[in-house]
């Protein structure tokens, strides 16, 4: 009969496995295709967010503080779009904020809170009070502490060739900031470094 005959060709896929698998196969990929090739166009997420900047050459030591203390297998600096975690923690991150961050520290272990828009919510003084024992600020907090931050005081030796490393990677550092990057950090505490890193997470964002 001919008004079954669309059935009948739903019939052929069905009652056949092979026929089934491919078409399955095709559909899967046409899909992943559309989802995936208009990203590799997007530019906003490959391009720096109005206002990025690069790190400070302290900044990029704190950073480096931060990835050699694992702070990341408690924190995430990752704000998901969802109403409470926007509530909590400010505007959701995008993507044109951390395209200079490598490697990104975005994370998802929260034993502690997402740090991504950390920056400017507390003073330097309640940083450095809660790095070196956390209870002092947080009695009920199960964070470490890090007082040898404080004792640990930086060379800078090596400071000019991280900016480097990132310029090749498309940071805009100028050679003016490799040439003083040793001299900007010379001295300072890594309890300095550290906390100047944190202050400007999420603050670039307008
Ligand atoms: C064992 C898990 C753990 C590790 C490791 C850890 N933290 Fe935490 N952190 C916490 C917890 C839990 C809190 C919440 C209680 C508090 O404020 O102390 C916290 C809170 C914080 C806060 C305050 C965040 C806010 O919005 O109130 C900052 C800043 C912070 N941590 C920075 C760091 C840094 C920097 C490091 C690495 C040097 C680090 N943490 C390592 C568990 C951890």
């Amino acid at each position: 009969m001919s008004n079954n005959n669309s059935t009948n060709k739903h019939e052929i896929v069905e009652k056949n496995v092979g026929l089934m698998a491919i078409l399955t196969v095709f559909a899967i990929s046409f899909g992943a295709l559309v989802e995936i090739t208009p990203l590799m166009f997007q530019d906003d997420t490959t391009k720096p967010v109005e206002g990025l900047r690069p790190l400070t050459a302290l900044e990029m030591e704190g950073r480096d503080i931060y990835v050699r203390e694992g702070c990341y297998n408690c924190h995430s600096q990752m704000i998901r779009p969802f109403r409470d975690e926007v509530e909590r923690y400010g505007h959701y991150s995008v993507a044109g904020e951390s395209v200079w961050d490598h490697p990104f520290q975005w994370g998802s272990k929260r034993t502690g809170p997402d740090l991504a828009r950390v920056g400017g919510r507390y003073s330097d003084d309640w940083h450095y009070a809660h790095l070196i024992d956390p209870r002092s600020v947080v009695p009920e907090s199960n964070m470490p502490g890090y007082p040898w931050l404080e004792e640990n005081v930086l060379d800078g030796k090596l400071t000019a060739k991280k900016l480097e490393v990132f310029k090749n990677f498309g940071v805009p550092y100028t050679d003016e900031d490799i040439k003083n990057a040793q001299q900007a950090v010379q001295g300072k505490t890594e309890m300095e470094a550290l906390i100047a890193y944190l202050q400007q997470l999420g603050t670039h964002l307008k």
